[in-house]
């Protein structure tokens, strides 16, 4: 599968001068203005803050129609995803690029149980190798990468040989990032570590690992294993993304996956991005402390004072069909756990008034996947600060897919942005003896002498 090029261009006029472009067209009909040869062509480059406008990539592994709030893994709609599969036939789709067969799904599935444990060396570092206030996604960041140093043939940062090595370092990551993330959660609260278990699913495992006590088996109802999974299917991959788009760019180095993924999560932690689903709870705790009723926060976002947190989004301009999917999930997920939790209502309450506000509407608003995440995930007692922890588990298989897209593209190149500088043109070196108060005249003068006078470009750089 690949973008088409047709007979379309398109010119840009400098001065005097037209040039033309080529105009890609992707398999979904989005169109791309190819400006490879605009520097060498014009001298010119283009100005994108945020690459809003900019495609980095070409593509095979998520689509999204940020209009009219489609999303879809390798083709397949989410709807549909969420409805038939699980989240690890879902990686094994966004990975590899189609539905497994039974015996591929087993295979992969027997990869994964397998890889579960750490490295007994490992366990040091959730032996006072962190503090207790240490935040899992700082421990996730180090111990993803840190998980490489154990397999150094999957780490050479030779692209030939780490993808040789990238099946078994693929299922090694989805698995292991699930044991690091209950490890720190029990490290932090200091409870004993809990083993994984051979003969339980990958969320059920994550769930064993997390609430089991040595002397309390933890089984979690199946509505709740399924409303995680449902969780981190839903989170699986979405196109170039922060995250994402760091994978790529350090993938695009020639670095191995393992440092790659460990920088995903470190793009992932904040508010902007994956840390919002934490912010939403504290928002909406904060809401329901002050008495509000939603109103007096949405005027403060109107107002610029803060922002609607798991509100908004770069690419839908519409309904996250995610959110869709968890609004329904979080209502059904408190039925089960038998929890009437005064954040759903508030919750909902903000939705309603955000989406009949001219704000919200004009700016294209909507609830993010991130709105009703929160919901579920402490409805099924998982600690706030574990909630991104979770964002990064479902998104690994996406990181995965991403990172071997341009480890084993030939043509590829080290992505490497151009900007346009704005700060101080070329000034002198003044010696210490002047910055700490000495005469200007002292200071005039040792400038003539180094510098033969001074220039007048100098003198009109920005104080
Ligand atoms: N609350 C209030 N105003 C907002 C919000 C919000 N949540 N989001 C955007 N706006 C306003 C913003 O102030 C700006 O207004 P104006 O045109 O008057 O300056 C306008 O809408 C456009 O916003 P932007 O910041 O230029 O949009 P962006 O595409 O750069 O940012 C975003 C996207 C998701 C970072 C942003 O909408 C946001 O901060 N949302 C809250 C945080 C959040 O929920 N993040 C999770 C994103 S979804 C999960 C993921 O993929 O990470």
């Amino acid at each position: 599968m690949s973008e088409s090029s047709n007979s379309e261009t398109a010119k840009i006029t400098l001065g005097e001068n037209t040039y033309e472009f080529p105009v890609l067209t992707g398999t979904e009909g989005e169109k791309a203005i190819d400006i490879g040869k605009l520097r060498s062509q014009t001298g010119h480059i283009v100005y994108d803050e945020g690459f809003a406008n900019t495609a980095s990539c070409k593509s095979e592994i998520t689509f999204i129609d940020g209009d009219k709030g489609r999303l879809s893994y390798r083709g397949i709609p989410i709807e549909v995803m969420a409805e038939n599969s699980t989240f690890i036939e879902t990686a094994y789709l966004i990975i590899y690029g189609q539905l497994p067969t039974r015996k591929e799904m087993s295979q992969f599935s027997q990869k994964v149980l397998r890889n579960a444990s750490l490295h007994e060396a490992m366990m040091h570092f959730f032996d006072g190798g962190f503090p207790f206030t240490a935040h899992p996604m700082a421990i996730l960041s180090s111990l993803l990468n840190s998980v490489g140093c154990y397999y150094p043939e999957m780490v050479t940062n030779q692209r030939e040989q780490d993808l040789e090595h990238f099946d078994d370092a693929a299922a090694l990551l989805l698995s292991k990032v699930r044991t690091i993330a209950a490890m720190a959660y029990r490290m932090k609260n200091g409870l004993p570590l809990i083993y994984p278990k051979r003969d339980l699913g990958y969320s059920q495992n994550f769930l064993h690992m997390m609430f089991t006590e040595p002397y309390h088996e933890y089984y979690p109802h199946d509505d709740v294993t399924k409303a995680l999974d449902l969780i981190l299917l839903l989170h699986a991959d979405h196109e170039q993304n922060c995250s994402t788009s760091t994978v790529r760019m350090v993938a695009s180095s020639g670095a191995n996956l393992f440092a790659s993924v460990s920088a995903g999560v470190c793009a992932l932690w904040g508010p902007l991005h994956g840390g919002a689903n934490q912010r939403v709870i504290q928002m909406l705790m904060e809401i329901h402390k002050s008495g509000d009723d939603g109103t007096a926060y949405i005027e403060a976002a109107k107002q610029g004072k803060t922002r609607l947190m798991g509100f908004g989004h770069r690419v839908y301009k519409t309904y996250d069909p995610r959110a869709k999917i968890l609004h329904g999930a979080a209502e059904k997920v408190l039925s089960v756990v038998k929890v009437k939790d005064p954040l759903l209502d508030i919750a909902q309450r903000l939705e309603e008034k955000a989406r009949s506000d001219p704000y919200f509407i004009e700016r294209n608003l909507y609830p993010n996947v991130d709105f009703y995440s929160g919901i579920i995930l402490k409805a099924i007692g998982m600690p706030l600060d574990m909630f991104t922890v979770m964002f990064a588990i479902g998104r690994m298989p996406g990181w995965i897919a991403h990172w071997r897209e341009v480890a084993s593209n030939p043509k590829g190149r080290i992505i490497r942005p151009r900007q346009v500088y704005v700060g101080f043109r070329t000034r002198n070196y003044i010696k210490m003896r002047y910055r700490d108060g000495e005469t200007s005249s002292d200071y005039e003068q040792d400038e003539h002498k180094s510098f033969g006078g001074g220039s007048s470009e100098n003198a009109a750089a920005k104080a």
